[in-house]
């Protein structure tokens, strides 16, 4: 018997509304790539009637991903049902999740609507969804703070009516572990026909219990779980997927169901492409995807772990993708045997030509840098796919000048729209300076919300990768670069940001 947990991940969509988080269509894609090889079974691509954009990117997921079922959200009106019916045509799998508030401030602050207003549309709208496919999921929104009665009530409704998941979610993260777990538990009983869906969950983390509730969820017979990379999300965040999977695979013994499926060498990976494309950085201690989440300090764990490694250690960092980040190869290493390790890594290219030029700049790091890892190799495959983003701002030369008791100088040429600008600027430092002198050649008006540099190896010759955070008139978009050159990689990191802010952008929000 199947008895796996559905990872429904939901980076893309309840992800992407962190503040901040605003992605590219192609990056969107990127992710939702790197999703279908962890083997992710449902993919929450976006909110299609959110903008053309949001629209765009949930159909290219949907056409371009074949193993895992790809999602549209659509609150429980006839336009965005449609909208996303009309975005999934072409998956090979299609999932329409539509939700309509339930709590009873929901309905009468923000709704105007009675409870049997409500679960009229709710059941109209899971109806007109059947008609673009059979997999439909209702969720009751703001669920954690609604009464039990008519929860119970709506959910019998809509799967009457072709809900096959029924989504509980904690909106605001209200809810505690026990009482959570308790109230699946409660509607699975209460519900008569709760044996012909899913029971799904979706917490929010803003009393930090978003996993918590999520387990303990599953420990009373939930068996889907909406989670987001990294704990990406609204707020506070969603549930980890990392930790999730994690929990259930390493505590067997207390859950009765899995996720065997998932390929959990993929974690790290894909974690690390989040960050460098969301900008939201990390933290050093963060479960399973931190950097020090397997590193022991202390003499005593060190000495436990090299005589015993389950003395310490409950999961093996390799399991979950922590490369060895061996020196893989040098300066004289061929296209194919730079090729093959890059398959390894699991890095692909569109084209051949995207490799050749990855090859190209693998070769160019290799003369400035002894030893190239596998973190250095991914640094490079992200800045080739960077690039194929419709570039109107192009680096040409950038030459700065930093003096003790000068102030520095910066003079940058860029190609602004196929015409060759030139202009030099002043400031507190060379980084200053380049992002003065690029902001005046282009006068994007922008104002700049995050700056910060990580280096990608350790060493002082180790390429710096640098995050660029831009916000103008609500539009914020994040940029990336990397160079063994700081400087040169925030002024390849704000150009970067710069494109993606001249694309002019305007979507709606769904809980809005
Ligand atoms: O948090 C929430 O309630 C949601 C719903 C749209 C499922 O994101
Ligand atoms: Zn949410």
């Amino acid at each position: 018997m199947n008895n796996n947990v559905i990872i429904f991940d939901t980076t893309l969509r309840d992800g992407e509304q962190s503040p901040g988080a605003s992605m590219t269509g192609d990056e969107k894609l990127r992710i939702a790539k790197a999703l279908e090889k962890m083997r992710v079974d449902v993919i929450e691509a976006g909110f299609p009637i959110a903008s053309q954009g949001d629209f765009d990117a949930v159909r290219s997921i949907a056409n371009a991903v074949k193993d895992s079922t790809v999602c549209g959200l659509a609150r429980a009106l006839d336009n965005d049902i449609d909208r996303v019916g009309e975005a999934l045509k072409n998956a090979n799998s299609a999932r329409i999740h539509t939700f309509i508030a339930t709590s009873p401030i929901h309905m009468r602050m923000k709704l105007r609507m009675s409870p049997d207003q409500v679960l009229e549309q709710a059941v109209q709208a899971v109806k007109r969804a059947r008609k673009f496919t059979d997999n439909v999921e209702f969720s009751p929104e703001d669920a954690g703070r609604s009464e039990l009665g008519f929860l119970c009530r709506i959910i019998e409704a809509v799967i009457d009516a072709g809900a096959t998941t029924v989504n509980i979610p904690d909106t605001v993260g209200y809810n505690l572990p026990q009482q959570f777990g308790e109230l699946i538990g409660q509607l699975i009983e209460n519900v008569p026909n709760s044996d012909k869906a899913v029971f799904s969950v979706h917490c929010h983390n803003d009393l930090g219990l978003a996993v918590a509730n999520s387990l303990s969820a599953v420990i009373n017979g939930a068996r889907q779980v909406e989670c987001t990379i990294n704990g990406l999300g609204e707020r506070a965040g969603n549930a980890a997927l990392e930790e999730i999977v994690m929990a259930v695979t390493t505590r067997q013994d207390i859950f009765p169901c899995n996720v065997s499926h998932i390929d959990k060498a993929q974690i790290v990976p894909t974690s690390r492409l989040v960050a460098g494309i969301t900008g939201f950085a990390v933290q050093p201690n963060k479960a399973i995807v931190g950097v020090n989440a397997f590193a022991h300090e202390s003499g005593i764990h060190q000495d436990g772990v090299l005589k015993s490694r389950d003395t310490y250690e409950i999961m093996r960092a390799e399991d979950v993708g922590w490369s060895t980040n061996r020196m893989v190869i040098g300066k004289h290493s061929g296209r194919n045997a730079f090729k093959t390790r890059l398959q390894e890594l699991g890095i692909t290219f569109e084209s051949e030509a995207d490799l050749n030029q990855t090859f190209m700049r693998f070769k160019e790091l290799a003369d400035k840098k002894h030893e190239i890892y596998d973190d250095d190799l991914q640094a490079l495959a992200t800045s080739t796919n960077l690039e194929t983003e419709n570039e109107r701002v192009k680096l040409i030369a950038l030459k700065v000048c930093s003096e003790t008791g000068e102030t520095p100088n910066a003079l940058v040429t860029l190609n602004i729209d196929g015409v060759e600008h030139q202009m030099s600027a002043s400031g507190g430092g060379p980084v200053d300076a380049s992002f003065q002198a690029i902001e005046t050649a282009v006068s994007s008006g922008s104002y700049l919300q995050l700056y910060s540099v990580n280096n990608i190896t350790s060493g002082t010759d180790a390429q710096g990768e640098v995050t660029v955070r831009l916000e103008k008139g609500g539009h914020i978009v994040n940029g990336q670069g990397a160079d063994t050159d700081i400087v040169i990689a925030s002024a390849k990191a704000y150009i970067n940001a710069l494109n993606k802010l001249l694309i002019p952008k305007e979507r709606q929000h769904p809980q809005v």
